[in-house]
Protein backbone atom coordinates (compact mmCIF):
# COMPACT_ATOMS: atom_id res chain seq x y z
CA UNK A 1 0.00 0.00 0.00
CA UNK A 2 1.35 3.21 -1.01
CA UNK A 3 1.56 5.62 1.73
CA UNK A 4 -0.98 8.54 1.74
CA UNK A 5 -1.64 11.72 3.19
CA UNK A 6 -4.30 13.27 4.33
CA UNK A 7 -4.33 16.96 4.92
CA UNK A 8 -5.30 18.08 8.39
CA UNK A 9 -7.71 21.13 8.61
CA UNK A 10 -5.98 24.85 9.44
CA UNK A 11 -4.68 25.63 12.46
CA UNK A 12 -2.63 27.96 14.73
CA UNK A 13 0.05 25.96 16.13
CA UNK A 14 1.25 28.35 18.88
CA UNK A 15 4.57 26.81 20.58
CA UNK A 16 5.51 28.24 23.89
CA UNK A 17 9.05 27.71 24.11
CA UNK A 18 9.53 28.55 20.78
CA UNK A 19 13.09 29.66 20.75
CA UNK A 20 14.54 26.36 22.85
CA UNK A 21 16.47 23.44 22.06
CA UNK A 22 13.17 21.05 21.81
CA UNK A 23 11.51 23.40 19.64
CA UNK A 24 14.42 23.67 16.77
CA UNK A 25 15.66 20.30 17.16
CA UNK A 26 12.34 18.16 16.67
CA UNK A 27 9.45 20.29 16.27
CA UNK A 28 10.12 22.72 13.18
CA UNK A 29 12.19 20.49 11.26
CA UNK A 30 8.74 17.88 11.94
CA UNK A 31 6.53 20.50 11.11
CA UNK A 32 8.57 21.07 7.96
CA UNK A 33 8.61 17.75 6.89
CA UNK A 34 4.97 17.39 7.49
CA UNK A 35 4.07 20.55 5.16
CA UNK A 36 6.77 19.07 2.44
CA UNK A 37 4.25 16.04 2.36
CA UNK A 38 1.19 18.98 2.06
CA UNK A 39 -0.36 17.91 4.91
CA UNK A 40 -1.26 21.72 5.57
CA UNK A 41 -4.41 23.36 4.51
CA UNK A 42 -4.03 27.27 4.38
CA UNK A 43 -4.62 29.65 6.12
CA UNK A 44 -2.28 27.29 8.64
CA UNK A 45 0.24 29.36 11.20
CA UNK A 46 3.07 27.81 13.56
CA UNK A 47 3.83 31.18 16.32
CA UNK A 48 6.85 31.10 18.22
CA UNK A 49 6.55 32.11 21.96
CA UNK A 50 9.23 33.27 24.53
CA UNK A 51 10.42 36.21 26.69
CA UNK A 52 13.05 37.04 24.53
CA UNK A 53 11.89 40.24 22.05
CA UNK A 54 12.43 38.85 18.75
CA UNK A 55 11.14 40.00 15.12
CA UNK A 56 9.29 38.20 12.83
CA UNK A 57 12.00 37.83 10.18
CA UNK A 58 14.81 37.09 13.11
CA UNK A 59 12.59 34.70 14.48
CA UNK A 60 12.22 33.00 10.64
CA UNK A 61 15.99 33.37 10.05
CA UNK A 62 16.62 31.23 13.55
CA UNK A 63 14.36 28.11 12.20
CA UNK A 64 15.59 28.29 8.76
CA UNK A 65 19.34 28.04 10.54
CA UNK A 66 17.54 25.36 12.43
CA UNK A 67 15.85 23.29 9.61
CA UNK A 68 19.79 23.41 8.21
CA UNK A 69 21.59 21.98 11.40
CA UNK A 70 18.67 19.50 12.48
CA UNK A 71 16.88 18.33 8.97
CA UNK A 72 18.26 14.95 8.70
CA UNK A 73 19.43 13.41 5.43
CA UNK A 74 15.51 14.16 4.00
CA UNK A 75 16.53 16.67 0.87
CA UNK A 76 13.65 19.29 1.24
CA UNK A 77 13.23 22.24 -1.64
CA UNK A 78 13.81 25.63 -0.90
CA UNK A 79 10.66 26.41 -2.57
CA UNK A 80 8.97 24.30 0.41
CA UNK A 81 11.24 25.67 3.09
CA UNK A 82 10.01 28.86 1.75
CA UNK A 83 6.62 28.09 1.88
CA UNK A 84 7.33 26.94 5.72
CA UNK A 85 9.24 29.82 7.09
CA UNK A 86 6.63 32.18 5.86
CA UNK A 87 3.98 30.00 7.73
CA UNK A 88 5.64 31.26 10.96
CA UNK A 89 4.96 34.13 13.76
CA UNK A 90 6.63 35.34 16.81
CA UNK A 91 5.52 36.95 20.01
CA UNK A 92 6.95 37.80 23.16
CA UNK A 93 5.18 36.66 25.79
CA UNK A 94 6.68 36.12 29.86
CA UNK A 95 4.58 33.06 30.46
CA UNK A 96 5.18 33.89 34.24
CA UNK A 97 4.29 37.59 34.49
CA UNK A 98 1.88 40.28 32.56
CA UNK A 99 3.78 40.82 29.46
CA UNK A 100 2.73 40.28 26.14
CA UNK A 101 -0.77 38.13 26.42
CA UNK A 102 -2.32 40.97 24.81
CA UNK A 103 -0.28 41.04 21.77
CA UNK A 104 -1.07 36.96 21.28
CA UNK A 105 -4.30 37.16 21.75
CA UNK A 106 -4.34 40.47 19.22
CA UNK A 107 -2.29 38.02 16.42
CA UNK A 108 -4.24 35.06 17.49
CA UNK A 109 -7.46 37.02 16.88
CA UNK A 110 -10.75 34.69 16.58
CA UNK A 111 -10.66 31.29 17.10
CA UNK A 112 -11.89 30.24 13.60
CA UNK A 113 -9.66 27.44 13.37
CA UNK A 114 -8.18 24.18 15.47
CA UNK A 115 -5.64 26.34 18.09
CA UNK A 116 -2.82 24.32 19.76
CA UNK A 117 -0.80 25.37 22.43
CA UNK A 118 2.44 23.48 22.76
CA UNK A 119 4.42 23.39 25.98
CA UNK A 120 7.75 23.15 25.24
CA UNK A 121 9.07 25.13 28.28
CA UNK A 122 9.91 23.52 31.62
CA UNK A 123 7.31 21.74 33.74
CA UNK A 124 7.60 24.48 36.28
CA UNK A 125 5.72 26.54 33.70
CA UNK A 126 3.23 24.18 32.06
CA UNK A 127 0.64 25.08 34.75
CA UNK A 128 0.84 29.17 34.56
CA UNK A 129 0.61 29.16 31.34
CA UNK A 130 -2.45 26.87 31.14
CA UNK A 131 -3.82 29.43 33.98
CA UNK A 132 -2.79 32.74 31.92
CA UNK A 133 -3.92 31.26 28.88
CA UNK A 134 -7.49 31.19 30.34
CA UNK A 135 -7.17 34.72 31.92
CA UNK A 136 -6.85 36.12 28.97
CA UNK A 137 -9.75 34.65 27.04
CA UNK A 138 -7.29 32.09 25.10
CA UNK A 139 -8.76 28.99 26.18
CA UNK A 140 -12.12 27.89 24.87
CA UNK A 141 -13.71 24.55 25.14
CA UNK A 142 -12.22 23.70 22.05
CA UNK A 143 -8.48 24.78 22.29
CA UNK A 144 -6.22 21.70 22.50
CA UNK A 145 -2.70 21.78 24.78
CA UNK A 146 0.22 19.39 24.20
CA UNK A 147 2.24 18.99 26.83
CA UNK A 148 6.06 17.63 27.05
CA UNK A 149 7.26 15.34 29.80
CA UNK A 150 8.52 15.29 32.19
CA UNK A 151 4.80 15.95 33.92
CA UNK A 152 6.21 16.46 37.45
CA UNK A 153 8.42 14.58 39.35
CA UNK A 154 6.44 12.61 41.83
CA UNK A 155 2.60 11.75 41.84
CA UNK A 156 2.01 15.33 43.86
CA UNK A 157 3.83 17.55 41.22
CA UNK A 158 2.39 15.70 38.65
CA UNK A 159 -1.56 15.97 40.36
CA UNK A 160 -0.38 19.77 40.35
CA UNK A 161 0.15 20.25 37.16
CA UNK A 162 -2.94 18.40 35.67
CA UNK A 163 -5.00 20.22 38.13
CA UNK A 164 -3.75 23.33 36.64
CA UNK A 165 -4.20 22.65 33.02
CA UNK A 166 -7.22 20.75 33.70
CA UNK A 167 -9.05 23.44 35.12
CA UNK A 168 -8.40 25.22 31.48
CA UNK A 169 -8.59 22.82 29.77
CA UNK A 170 -10.77 19.76 28.75
CA UNK A 171 -9.59 16.30 29.41
CA UNK A 172 -10.40 15.40 25.95
CA UNK A 173 -8.51 19.08 24.41
CA UNK A 174 -4.96 17.86 26.63
CA UNK A 175 -2.31 15.84 24.48
CA UNK A 176 0.46 14.36 27.04
CA UNK A 177 3.37 13.79 24.57
CA UNK A 178 5.37 10.36 25.31
CA UNK A 179 7.29 10.76 22.19
CA UNK A 180 7.78 6.83 22.18
CA UNK A 181 4.48 6.11 21.23
CA UNK A 182 5.36 7.87 18.02
CA UNK A 183 8.00 5.94 17.23
CA UNK A 184 6.95 3.58 13.72
CA UNK A 185 7.97 0.42 15.80
CA UNK A 186 6.35 1.21 18.95
CA UNK A 187 3.36 1.36 16.70
CA UNK A 188 4.60 -2.07 14.63
CA UNK A 189 4.00 -3.40 17.96
CA UNK A 190 -0.08 -3.15 18.12
CA UNK A 191 0.16 -4.24 13.84
CA UNK A 192 2.69 -7.36 14.60
CA UNK A 193 -0.35 -8.45 17.97
CA UNK A 194 -3.55 -7.19 16.80
CA UNK A 195 -3.20 -7.39 12.66
CA UNK A 196 -1.95 -10.99 12.57
CA UNK A 197 -3.59 -14.01 14.21
CA UNK A 198 0.02 -15.84 14.66
CA UNK A 199 1.15 -14.31 17.66
CA UNK A 200 -1.63 -13.54 20.30
CA UNK A 201 -2.81 -16.87 20.79
CA UNK A 202 0.82 -17.57 21.80
CA UNK A 203 0.80 -13.68 23.80
CA UNK A 204 0.68 -15.05 27.70
CA UNK A 205 2.26 -17.08 30.19
CA UNK A 206 1.57 -20.56 28.82
CA UNK A 207 4.33 -19.53 25.68
CA UNK A 208 6.33 -16.33 27.28
CA UNK A 209 8.80 -16.71 29.19
CA UNK A 210 9.76 -13.61 30.13
CA UNK A 211 9.59 -10.23 28.16
CA UNK A 212 13.05 -7.53 28.23
CA UNK A 213 12.58 -3.76 27.51
CA UNK A 214 16.01 -2.40 27.08
CA UNK A 215 16.32 1.68 26.54
CA UNK A 216 20.12 2.30 26.32
CA UNK A 217 22.35 5.65 25.79
CA UNK A 218 25.90 5.68 24.75
CA UNK A 219 25.83 9.33 25.71
CA UNK A 220 26.47 10.90 29.35
CA UNK A 221 23.88 13.95 30.82
CA UNK A 222 25.97 15.78 28.77
CA UNK A 223 24.70 19.52 29.16
CA UNK A 224 21.69 18.50 30.52
CA UNK A 225 23.16 17.89 34.05
CA UNK A 226 21.44 19.94 36.35
CA UNK A 227 18.05 18.88 35.06
CA UNK A 228 19.30 15.18 35.19
CA UNK A 229 20.43 15.15 38.65
CA UNK A 230 17.22 16.29 39.78
CA UNK A 231 15.01 13.42 37.72
CA UNK A 232 17.44 10.32 37.20
CA UNK A 233 16.62 7.71 35.41
CA UNK A 234 13.45 6.08 36.66
CA UNK A 235 11.67 9.44 36.10
CA UNK A 236 13.38 10.28 33.39
CA UNK A 237 12.86 6.98 31.14
CA UNK A 238 10.90 4.41 33.15
CA UNK A 239 8.40 6.06 34.66
CA UNK A 240 6.67 7.60 30.86
CA UNK A 241 8.63 5.27 27.90
CA UNK A 242 9.61 2.09 29.49
CA UNK A 243 6.14 2.02 31.47
CA UNK A 244 4.30 2.62 28.25
CA UNK A 245 5.94 0.08 26.17
CA UNK A 246 5.12 -2.15 28.48
CA UNK A 247 1.70 -1.38 28.17
CA UNK A 248 1.81 -2.06 24.81
CA UNK A 249 2.98 -5.48 25.28
CA UNK A 250 1.01 -6.94 28.17
CA UNK A 251 -2.30 -4.73 27.60
CA UNK A 252 -5.43 -6.79 26.63
CA UNK A 253 -6.68 -6.47 22.71
CA UNK A 254 -8.54 -2.99 22.82
CA UNK A 255 -12.18 -3.11 21.15
CA UNK A 256 -11.16 -0.96 18.72
CA UNK A 257 -8.30 2.11 18.10
CA UNK A 258 -10.33 4.69 19.57
CA UNK A 259 -8.25 6.68 22.03
CA UNK A 260 -10.19 5.92 25.31
CA UNK A 261 -10.51 1.89 24.35
CA UNK A 262 -6.52 1.74 23.92
CA UNK A 263 -5.75 4.10 27.39
CA UNK A 264 -8.55 1.76 29.20
CA UNK A 265 -6.58 -1.53 28.48
CA UNK A 266 -3.26 0.41 29.26
CA UNK A 267 -4.44 1.89 32.38
CA UNK A 268 -5.54 -2.31 33.38
CA UNK A 269 -1.22 -3.07 32.34
CA UNK A 270 -0.51 -0.61 35.18
CA UNK A 271 -2.51 -0.96 37.96
CA UNK A 272 -1.76 -4.78 37.50
CA UNK A 273 2.15 -4.09 38.48
CA UNK A 274 2.72 -6.04 41.80
CA UNK A 275 4.46 -2.65 43.68
CA UNK A 276 7.82 -2.64 44.89
CA UNK A 277 8.11 -1.15 48.11
CA UNK A 278 10.77 -1.41 51.46
CA UNK A 279 9.97 -5.39 51.22
CA UNK A 280 11.03 -6.10 48.07
CA UNK A 281 13.25 -3.31 46.53
CA UNK A 282 16.46 -4.49 46.63
CA UNK A 283 15.40 -8.31 45.03
CA UNK A 284 13.51 -6.35 42.45
CA UNK A 285 15.91 -3.76 41.64
CA UNK A 286 19.25 -2.32 40.61
CA UNK A 287 20.75 1.10 40.72
CA UNK A 288 23.79 2.42 39.19
CA UNK A 289 25.72 5.27 38.56
CA UNK A 290 28.52 5.67 35.37
CA UNK A 291 32.41 6.14 36.50
CA UNK A 292 35.04 7.28 34.15
CA UNK A 293 35.35 4.69 31.13
CA UNK A 294 35.39 4.19 27.66
CA UNK A 295 32.30 5.27 25.40
CA UNK A 296 31.43 6.54 21.97
CA UNK A 297 35.16 5.57 20.85
CA UNK A 298 37.01 7.82 23.53
CA UNK A 299 37.81 7.77 27.11
CA UNK A 300 34.93 9.65 28.86
CA UNK A 301 34.94 11.23 32.37
CA UNK A 302 32.49 10.22 34.99
CA UNK A 303 29.19 11.22 36.00
CA UNK A 304 29.83 13.35 38.81
CA UNK A 305 32.73 14.78 36.68
CA UNK A 306 29.95 15.66 34.07
CA UNK A 307 27.51 17.23 36.60
CA UNK A 308 30.65 19.02 38.20
CA UNK A 309 29.46 17.91 41.76
CA UNK A 310 31.67 15.53 44.46
CA UNK A 311 28.35 13.41 45.75
CA UNK A 312 24.92 12.97 43.68
CA UNK A 313 22.79 9.45 44.68
CA UNK A 314 20.62 9.69 41.26
CA UNK A 315 21.42 7.27 39.06
CA UNK A 316 22.10 6.59 35.90
CA UNK A 317 21.20 3.57 35.16
CA UNK A 318 18.48 1.22 36.90
CA UNK A 319 17.17 -2.43 36.10
CA UNK A 320 13.93 -3.63 37.53
CA UNK A 321 11.92 -6.78 37.85
CA UNK A 322 8.34 -6.69 36.98
CA UNK A 323 5.15 -8.36 37.49
CA UNK A 324 2.12 -8.06 35.73
CA UNK A 325 -0.45 -9.56 38.25
CA UNK A 326 -3.30 -10.65 35.55
CA UNK A 327 -4.52 -13.72 34.37
CA UNK A 328 -2.61 -13.45 31.40
CA UNK A 329 0.88 -12.93 32.65
CA UNK A 330 0.96 -14.68 35.96
CA UNK A 331 4.61 -16.14 36.54
CA UNK A 332 5.83 -14.10 33.62
CA UNK A 333 8.82 -12.02 34.78
CA UNK A 334 9.15 -8.24 32.80
CA UNK A 335 13.23 -6.86 33.32
CA UNK A 336 13.57 -3.77 32.31
CA UNK A 337 16.91 -1.66 32.16
CA UNK A 338 17.90 1.99 30.99
CA UNK A 339 21.07 3.69 31.15
CA UNK A 340 23.51 6.31 30.11
CA UNK A 341 27.18 5.67 28.94
CA UNK A 342 26.38 2.25 27.50
CA UNK A 343 27.71 0.21 25.32
CA UNK A 344 25.10 1.01 22.62
CA UNK A 345 22.19 3.39 21.47
CA UNK A 346 19.60 0.77 21.79
CA UNK A 347 15.72 0.68 22.64
CA UNK A 348 14.13 -2.80 22.25
CA UNK A 349 11.28 -5.41 23.37
CA UNK A 350 12.21 -8.76 23.63
CA UNK A 351 9.79 -11.47 24.03
CA UNK A 352 11.51 -14.63 24.93
CA UNK A 353 9.52 -17.69 24.28
CA UNK A 354 8.91 -20.61 26.61
CA UNK A 355 11.69 -23.61 25.43
CA UNK A 356 10.39 -26.68 23.22
CA UNK A 357 9.05 -29.27 25.94
CA UNK A 358 10.91 -32.12 24.65
CA UNK A 359 14.14 -32.15 22.64
CA UNK A 360 14.35 -34.96 19.93
CA UNK A 361 17.49 -33.62 18.74
CA UNK A 362 20.90 -33.98 20.01
CA UNK A 363 21.70 -30.51 21.65
CA UNK A 364 24.58 -29.30 23.64
CA UNK A 365 24.04 -29.27 27.33
CA UNK A 366 21.87 -25.91 27.12
CA UNK A 367 19.45 -27.71 25.04
CA UNK A 368 17.50 -25.69 22.19
CA UNK A 369 17.60 -22.12 22.54
CA UNK A 370 13.97 -20.71 23.18
CA UNK A 371 12.70 -18.46 20.39
CA UNK A 372 12.56 -14.96 20.99
CA UNK A 373 10.97 -11.78 18.65
CA UNK A 374 13.34 -8.70 19.03
CA UNK A 375 10.93 -5.62 18.05
CA UNK A 376 13.95 -2.55 17.63
CA UNK A 377 12.56 0.56 18.53
CA UNK A 378 15.51 2.30 17.23
CA UNK A 379 18.23 2.66 15.42
CA UNK A 380 17.34 0.09 12.45
CA UNK A 381 13.77 0.15 13.37
CA UNK A 382 12.75 -3.78 12.53
CA UNK A 383 11.69 -7.25 13.87
CA UNK A 384 13.48 -10.28 13.96
CA UNK A 385 12.09 -13.78 15.06
CA UNK A 386 15.03 -15.95 16.02
CA UNK A 387 14.38 -19.58 15.23
CA UNK A 388 15.59 -22.99 14.99
CA UNK A 389 17.01 -24.16 11.51
CA UNK A 390 18.95 -27.11 10.46
CA UNK A 391 22.11 -26.06 9.07
CA UNK A 392 22.26 -26.39 5.58
CA UNK A 393 24.55 -29.86 4.22
CA UNK A 394 25.39 -32.95 5.30
CA UNK A 395 26.64 -34.47 8.38
CA UNK A 396 23.82 -34.94 10.26
CA UNK A 397 21.17 -32.96 12.31
CA UNK A 398 22.96 -29.86 13.25
CA UNK A 399 20.96 -26.83 14.37
CA UNK A 400 21.32 -23.51 14.15
CA UNK A 401 19.39 -20.28 15.71
CA UNK A 402 18.79 -18.09 13.10
CA UNK A 403 16.62 -14.58 13.16
CA UNK A 404 13.82 -14.23 10.48
CA UNK A 405 14.90 -10.31 10.05
CA UNK A 406 12.95 -7.62 8.89
CA UNK A 407 14.48 -4.30 8.91
CA UNK A 408 12.00 -1.65 7.94
CA UNK A 409 14.83 0.80 6.48
CA UNK A 410 15.87 -2.28 3.99
CA UNK A 411 11.89 -3.13 2.95
CA UNK A 412 10.48 0.15 2.83
CA UNK A 413 11.90 3.12 0.52
CA UNK A 414 9.85 5.68 2.14
CA UNK A 415 11.91 7.40 5.16
CA UNK A 416 10.95 6.21 8.74
CA UNK A 417 8.89 9.29 10.17
CA UNK A 418 9.88 11.03 13.02
CA UNK A 419 7.68 10.34 16.09
CA UNK A 420 7.30 13.82 16.69
CA UNK A 421 5.43 14.39 13.14
CA UNK A 422 3.35 11.54 13.54
CA UNK A 423 2.33 13.34 17.27
CA UNK A 424 1.66 16.67 15.90
CA UNK A 425 -0.43 15.64 13.51
CA UNK A 426 -2.61 13.43 15.65
CA UNK A 427 -2.74 16.36 18.01
CA UNK A 428 -4.00 18.68 15.68
CA UNK A 429 -6.55 16.19 14.08
CA UNK A 430 -7.59 15.81 17.62
CA UNK A 431 -6.48 12.08 17.85
CA UNK A 432 -5.75 11.17 21.12
CA UNK A 433 -4.88 7.48 20.78
CA UNK A 434 -1.00 7.66 21.27
CA UNK A 435 -1.46 10.33 24.22
CA UNK A 436 -1.65 9.66 27.98
CA UNK A 437 -4.44 10.23 29.45
CA UNK A 438 -4.22 11.83 33.45
CA UNK A 439 -4.96 8.90 35.05
CA UNK A 440 -2.68 6.94 33.27
CA UNK A 441 0.13 9.31 34.15
CA UNK A 442 -0.86 9.22 38.08
CA UNK A 443 -0.56 5.24 37.88
CA UNK A 444 2.32 5.06 36.68
CA UNK A 445 3.82 7.66 39.22
CA UNK A 446 1.79 5.14 42.16
CA UNK A 447 4.16 2.16 40.87
CA UNK A 448 7.36 4.64 40.66
CA UNK A 449 7.02 7.16 43.83
CA UNK A 450 7.01 3.60 46.04
CA UNK A 451 10.31 2.58 44.46
CA UNK A 452 11.88 5.63 44.72
CA UNK A 453 10.95 6.17 48.69
CA UNK A 454 12.40 2.71 49.28
CA UNK A 455 15.40 3.19 47.88
CA UNK A 456 15.23 6.71 50.60
CA UNK A 457 14.70 4.40 53.03
CA UNK A 458 17.51 2.15 52.12
CA UNK A 459 20.08 4.86 51.79
CA UNK A 460 22.44 3.05 49.58
CA UNK A 461 24.06 4.97 46.53
CA UNK A 462 23.66 3.72 43.59
CA UNK A 463 26.30 1.41 42.17
CA UNK A 464 29.38 2.09 40.26
CA UNK A 465 29.80 0.97 36.97
CA UNK A 466 32.39 2.08 34.23
CA UNK A 467 31.15 4.24 31.09
CA UNK A 468 30.67 1.77 28.18
CA UNK A 469 29.34 -1.46 30.69
CA UNK A 470 25.94 -2.87 30.56
CA UNK A 471 25.72 -1.12 34.09
CA UNK A 472 26.68 -2.94 37.43
CA UNK A 473 27.61 -6.41 37.77
CA UNK A 474 24.20 -6.73 39.80
CA UNK A 475 22.12 -5.78 36.82
CA UNK A 476 23.32 -8.80 34.97
CA UNK A 477 23.07 -10.81 38.46
CA UNK A 478 19.19 -9.66 38.59
CA UNK A 479 18.33 -11.72 35.16
CA UNK A 480 20.91 -14.52 35.62
CA UNK A 481 19.95 -15.96 38.71
CA UNK A 482 16.41 -16.24 37.14
CA UNK A 483 18.37 -19.02 34.51
CA UNK A 484 17.97 -16.04 31.96
CA UNK A 485 20.21 -13.84 30.34
CA UNK A 486 20.06 -10.17 28.73
CA UNK A 487 19.71 -9.75 24.75
CA UNK A 488 23.09 -8.84 23.77
CA UNK A 489 23.31 -9.92 20.11
CA UNK A 490 23.91 -6.82 18.41
CA UNK A 491 25.53 -5.85 15.06
N1 LIG B 1 15.34 19.21 24.30
C1 LIG B 1 14.79 18.04 24.10
O1 LIG B 1 15.16 17.27 23.21
C2 LIG B 1 13.62 17.59 24.95
C3 LIG B 1 13.12 16.29 24.78
C4 LIG B 1 12.00 15.88 25.53
C5 LIG B 1 11.44 16.77 26.43
N2 LIG B 1 11.95 18.01 26.59
C6 LIG B 1 11.28 18.91 27.53
O2 LIG B 1 10.83 20.05 26.80
C7 LIG B 1 10.91 21.21 27.61
C8 LIG B 1 11.78 22.26 26.93
O3 LIG B 1 13.10 21.77 26.84
P1 LIG B 1 14.24 22.51 26.01
O4 LIG B 1 15.40 21.60 26.00
O5 LIG B 1 13.73 23.00 24.71
O6 LIG B 1 14.55 23.79 26.98
P2 LIG B 1 15.30 25.12 26.61
O7 LIG B 1 16.20 24.97 25.46
O8 LIG B 1 15.85 25.65 27.91
O9 LIG B 1 14.12 26.11 26.15
C9 LIG B 1 13.22 26.71 27.04
C10 LIG B 1 12.33 27.66 26.24
O10 LIG B 1 11.38 28.24 27.12
C11 LIG B 1 11.43 29.67 27.00
N3 LIG B 1 11.10 30.24 28.30
C12 LIG B 1 11.73 30.04 29.48
N4 LIG B 1 11.11 30.74 30.45
C13 LIG B 1 10.06 31.37 29.88
C14 LIG B 1 9.05 32.23 30.38
N5 LIG B 1 8.98 32.62 31.66
N6 LIG B 1 8.12 32.67 29.51
C15 LIG B 1 8.15 32.32 28.20
N7 LIG B 1 9.08 31.50 27.69
C16 LIG B 1 10.03 31.04 28.52
C17 LIG B 1 12.86 29.96 26.57
O11 LIG B 1 13.04 31.18 25.90
P3 LIG B 1 13.36 32.56 26.69
O12 LIG B 1 14.51 32.30 27.59
O13 LIG B 1 13.62 33.57 25.61
O14 LIG B 1 12.11 32.91 27.42
C18 LIG B 1 13.06 28.82 25.58
O15 LIG B 1 12.44 29.12 24.36
C19 LIG B 1 11.43 20.74 28.96
O16 LIG B 1 10.34 20.45 29.79
C20 LIG B 1 12.18 19.46 28.61
O17 LIG B 1 12.26 18.59 29.71
C21 LIG B 1 13.03 18.44 25.88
Amino acid sequence: MAAKFIKVDPFDLVVFGGTGDLAYRKLYPALLHRDKSDQFTDPTRIVGVSRRPLAREAFQASVRDALTRFNGSEAVSPDVVERFLNRLDYVAVDASGDAGWADLKALLGPEDRTRAYYMATGPDLFGPIATRLGAAGLATPRSRIIVEKPIGKDGKSADAINDAIGSVFLEKNIFRIDHYLGKETVQNLMALRFANALFEPLWNSAHIDHVQITVAETLGVGGRGAYYDNSGAIRDMVQNHMLQLLCLVAMEPPSSLQADALRDEKLKVLKSLSPIDDSNVSALTVRGQYRAGFAEGAAVPGYLQDIEQETSDTETFVALKLAVANWRWAGVPFYLRTGKRLPQRVSEIVIGFRRVPHAIFETGADGIPANRLVIRVQPDEGIKLWLMIKEPGPGGMRLQHVPLDMSFAKTFATPTPEAYERLLMDALRGNAALFMRRDEVEAAWKFIDPIREAWAHLGESPRPYAAGNWGPAAAIALIERDGRTWNEEYE
